[in-house]
């Protein structure tokens, strides 16, 4: 993913990671070259974790945290260049909202990835998904391509590059 954001050009650019965790994507990024970034995530347990990273990569000061639902919070936060969610997609029941927001929010490039929407993923997902659901109280998804696509289609983005590994499709889109 980063690599093919880079090679779009991320020099100089502001970047919104939603449900970073700790940021590593925006480590990478800074260190491809981007100026700043703002990861906007649910837990704030990631925080120690995070500052650390970045103290040992020596971009202390460069990445801001905040933290809550990115669809609630969405209107009090800037825009980005770019705009990343890697592995977010399938922790929200409603991907039109999540990938609208975030496509709303990336001036230039949007980068998501997802599960793959396949039957061998969907029986492994939803047999993991229940233990979660039953044990932990949290659900997770594997929504159709088309649907997370076409939310960012409707946000103005064009796919330049797909890839699947055995679990994960990683899409890098542009804005028209
Ligand atoms: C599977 S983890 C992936 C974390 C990180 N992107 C990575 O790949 O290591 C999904 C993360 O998304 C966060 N998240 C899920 N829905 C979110 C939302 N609506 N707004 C902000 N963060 C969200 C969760 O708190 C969780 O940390």
């Amino acid at each position: 993913m980063v690599a093919r954001l880079a090679a779009r050009g991320v020099s100089d650019a502001t970047v919104l990671e939603v449900g970073g965790g700790v940021g590593a994507i925006d480590i990478e990024l800074l260190k491809a070259g981007a100026r700043e970034a703002t990861v906007v995530e649910l837990s704030e347990e990631y925080d120690g974790a995070a500052a650390e990273l970045l103290a040992e990569n020596s971009l202390r000061g460069r990445v801001a945290r905040r933290h809550g639902d990115f669809v609630e919070l969405e209107r009090d936060v800037d825009p980005a260049d770019v705009v990343v969610m890697h592995r977010v997609v399938c922790c929200y029941p409603d991907p039109e909202l999540l990938v609208g927001a975030a496509a709303g929010h990336a001036r230039r490039l949007l980068a998501l990835s997802f599960p793959r929407d396949t039957w061998w993923v969907r029986i492994g997902w939803y047999t993991v998904d229940a233990w979660f659901r039953l044990v932990y109280r949290f659900a997770s998804f594997v929504h159709p391509r088309e649907r997370i696509l076409g939310a960012a289609a409707r946000m103005g983005f064009t796919p330049v590059h797909e890839h699947s590994g055995p679990l994960w499709h990683v899409a890098v889109l542009e804005r028209r």
